[in-house]
């Protein structure tokens, strides 16, 4: 038996739930006219709303009392610290650090982490002014033009919604992203590209990611068929932990930057995983991507427990997801810029809190990360909206609008916040005049909660706290169920067994120990070949 859902605030937290059930979101607007600027906060250019959330005072109140049980923000200090709260690695989670100057003040096995930020960042620097002044020459000698960047997950999913988030600087590079495993991701974003003017980054922690790997190794072999392997490995940068494994790869050593293992790599947006970001928006713009981020761990650090946002935000996700049976966290940003939004959320709070255990390794009894999906609205409108205004499962909708961005997406977004709130009575069609049979049909519940986050407009400081708001909100949940949302085991079990079947389709080795569903699927493969 877990002794979290036994814990007096656990429960206290359920007796709320029980003796609120039923109480309706226009109910609680009409009981109290303060509620929108009550439950309305603001840190780092975002401006949240959780007034049509199902929150009251008292339900605040015993959330806030689960998050003292819990010692949250306990949690918080011991992360910053340096602790190895990533228990099962043995691991800091410091990739604060790495944007929030005074959080890296502190050592670890004797090096000091804000020189270490501080090198990489020079060495980023070095690198995209080298590449801008042409100190940085492709094999021919002529010069750099565009920026291929090959990673996958953390590796990736940041960089790439930065960059296609935010404005470039007028003289960058074009910046193109390689990921997945199957060729025709290479051949589509490498269209038109000429890689004999191209730096490749090669994005890995671990320089062992089977995606990452094949793709580097396609470019390479297409390069050096044409300027020889010596000239073409020059073109390589690696972003990696393993910089040995690098090197073995034939990365020169001074194209190497490091990634330290206090940095998890679905938070490594921050390091020299940034680097496209750096080459698409200059140095200036991914050091404005820092300071957003910044004044979120700001926030974090100093805010009381009832003011600080991403507790906040937490507090309301397992109110949904644990007591009132949300199985599903739906973020829908308005704007094409965020389209790759809900991916990049999608890996931080799935594969940060997608657990079983908790961090004593005892099953756990209750809900943890639900599904998160999403899609940009308006388009996702005329997808899932439906589901989300009369379908039958609970969820939780963030709706991300843009203030100073285009006036129709943002009429989109609030009108849909509007009507989960509100639905559509039976009552209101009838007087409407619609016909009797189908009033069931056209009625809406309502009673929808969601969430407003307005950011006051899209740049690089915003886009930083917003994703450092949910990255805290992620690390206060991952508490708040007392699991370690920092390992990812279960990501690393499906990539060995599949390196274990690649040999076994390629028939070089025999198909032993396997399943029979497995065994049958790969029997049908082979006999293709
Ligand atoms: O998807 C699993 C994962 O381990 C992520 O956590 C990580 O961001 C990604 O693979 C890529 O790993 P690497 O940077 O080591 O290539």
């Amino acid at each position: 038996m877990s002794r979290l859902t036994q814990s007096p605030a656990w429960r206290a937290v359920a007796a709320r739930h029980a003796a609120t059930d039923g109480i309706t979101l226009t109910e609680l607007f009409a009981a109290d006219p303060g509620r929108a600027e009550r439950l309305t906060h603001e840190v780092g250019g975002i401006t949240c709303d959780s007034s049509k959330t199902h929150l009251t005072p008292s339900i605040e109140e015993s959330l806030l009392a689960l998050a003292a049980q819990e010692d949250v923000l306990g949690w918080r200090d011991r992360m910053f610290a340096g602790e190895r709260v990533n228990h099962t690695e043995q691991r800091p989670a410091l990739h604060a650090a790495l944007r929030t100057p005074e959080l890296a003040e502190l050592e670890l096995d004797g090096v000091h982490v804000s020189e270490e930020v501080e090198r990489v960042q020079r060495a980023m620097a070095d690198l995209v002014a080298g590449v801008a002044d042409g100190r940085v020459r492709a094999a021919d000698d002529g010069p750099i033009t565009q920026v291929v960047h090959v990673g996958i997950g953390g590796s990736d999913l940041g960089p790439r919604l930065a960059c296609a988030a935010l404005p470039h600087h007028p003289s960058a590079p074009p910046v193109h992203f390689v990921s997945n495993l199957d060729p025709a991701d290479r051949e589509r974003a490498l269209a038109g590209v000429d890689l004999e003017r191209a730096l490749i980054i090669v994005a890995s922690k671990t320089f062992s990611t089977a995606e990452t790997l094949a793709n580097a190794g396609a470019l390479f072999e297409t390069l050096a068929a044409r300027v020889g392997a010596a000239a073409a490995a020059g073109q390589f940068v690696a972003v990696t932990g393993r910089a040995d494994r690098a090197r073995e790869w034939g990365i020169p050593e001074d194209r190497i930057l490091p990634l330290w293992d206090w940095v998890g790599g679905r938070y490594s947006l921050w390091s020299a995983i940034g680097l496209p970001v750096a080459f698409a928006l200059g140095m200036d713009g991914f050091h404005s991507l820092l300071a957003g981020a910044a004044r979120v761990d700001r926030h974090f650090r100093d805010a009381p427990a009832a003011d600080n946002l991403p507790l906040r935000l937490a507090l309301l996700d397992v109110w949904y997801s644990n007591f009132a049976g949300a199985d599903s966290h739906v973020i829908i940003p308005y704007g094409e810029s965020l389209a790759l939004l809900p991916p990049y959320l999608q890996q931080l709070e799935m594969e940060s809190n997608g657990k079983s255990v908790d961090r004593d390794g005892l099953a756990v009894d209750y809900a943890t990360a639900p599904a998160v999906w999403g899609q940009v609205g308006t388009t996702g409108q005329h997808a899932f909206f439906q589901w989300l205004h009369q379908g039958t499962r609970p969820a939780l909708c963030d709706f991300i609008v843009v203030r100073e961005g285009t006036t129709a997406l943002a009429a989109n977004a609030i009108a849909q916040t509007a009507a989960l709130l509100d639905g559509r009575s039976t009552d209101t069609l009838r007087r409407e005049g619609v016909d009797e049979a189908l009033r069931p049909h056209r009625a809406m519940r309502g009673n929808r909660p969601s969430l407003t986050l307005m950011l006051e407009r899209l740049d690089a400081g915003t886009l930083g706290a917003l994703l450092a708001l949910y990255e805290h909100r992620v690390f206060c949940q991952a508490m708040l169920w007392r699991i370690n949302p920092f390992d990812q085991w279960g990501v690393e079990r499906g990539k060995r067994l599949a390196r274990e079947l690649t040999p076994v389709l390629r028939g070089e080795s025999p198909a032993e120990g396997w399943d029979p569903s497995t065994l049958a699927l790969l029997e049908r493969i082979r006999q293709r070949k």
